[in-house]
């Protein structure tokens, strides 16, 4: 299999990459069971890319059901160093407004129903997560923001929440509370992931909806975070593009390229 260095999960709005050339479908098999769909491997602008619908072409995958381990092990299998995720978010602050892109650079986990480790089964491991943004996708993220000419924000925190329904108010004024910046519902089992298998991972959040604790507003609704998608998913894919000419020259490693050599607890001895 050719080597594919840069990876992009397309969320919500974003399920195909714009530009992407000499496409193939490629399905991959991976011990954790199917990713969400095949994977788009082609190359935008002279480099081989990656691309996966992240809930299925056609939006078929609760966030709740996605096989994240899938996704990112099928990454891995391509070679990928680099995984520039996209997805819609609620915002927190008022800053925040929809359509506007944060670079998140923190998580806080509120999910409850999800695997987020590759681990376990007789192998102990723990990865160091302090920081789970790799900094390098990050910065070519709000370069890239820059060059299309869009608010990209770097930095802020992000709590994913179980889902499938949104927030309930006391919720999303709890998370104002603690200085959280946007809520979404996919994002941090794939940074853990994407770390304990060695890869950089950092996501673009594209602000949809104040979710539902802007008093004299509507809450959020399907139909306005599909609305804000449409209006916005043009300005996504020029970023994604730009932040992939934007990542380092073709043959490097990621900065967590040896995480685990520090990771493993089990006595490597007595590993199959
Ligand atoms: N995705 C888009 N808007 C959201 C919100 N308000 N809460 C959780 N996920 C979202």
């Amino acid at each position: 299999m050719q080597k594919v260095e840069i990876g992009i999960i397309g969320g919500s709005g974003l399920y195909a990459m714009p530009g992407l050339t000499g496409l193939r479908e490629q399905v991959i098999e991976t011990p954790f069971g199917a990713p969400s769909d095949a994977y788009m491997v082609g190359e935008l602008d002279g480099r081989p890319v990656a691309f996966l619908a992240r809930h299925g072409r056609g939006h078929r995958i609760l966030p709740s059901e996605l096989n994240f381990r899938a996704n990112i092990h099928g990454m891995k299998q391509l070679g990928v160093e680099y995984i520039l995720s996209v997805s819609a978010v609620g915002s927190l602050k008022e800053e925040h407004k929809p359509t506007d892109f944060v670079i998140p650079d923190q998580f806080i986990d509120r999910t409850f129903a999800r695997q987020g480790t590759f681990f376990g089964d007789g192998i102990v491991a723990h990865v160091g997560f302090g920081d789970p943004i790799c900094s390098v996708v990050a910065e070519a993220f709000a370069k890239a923001c820059e060059e299309v000419g869009v608010v990209g924000k770097r930095g802020g925190t992000y709590v994913c929440m179980e889902g499938p329904q949104f927030s309930t108010r006391a919720e999303s004024n709890l998370y104002r509370s603690w200085g959280a910046d946007v809520i979404g519902m996919t994002n941090l089992q794939e940074a853990k992931l994407a770390r304990e298998a060695e890869m950089s991972y950092a996501t673009l959040a594209m602000v949809t909806d104040y979710d539902c604790w802007r008093e004299g507003h509507d809450d959020v609704t399907v139909e306005q975070v599909i609305a804000v998608m449409h209006q916005n998913s043009a300005n996504a894919g020029k970023v994604v593009r730009a932040a992939v000419a934007a990542l380092p020259a073709p043959g490097g490693k990621s900065p967590f390229s040896d995480v685990l050599k520090y990771a493993i607890m089990t006595d490597k001895t007595k590993i199959p």
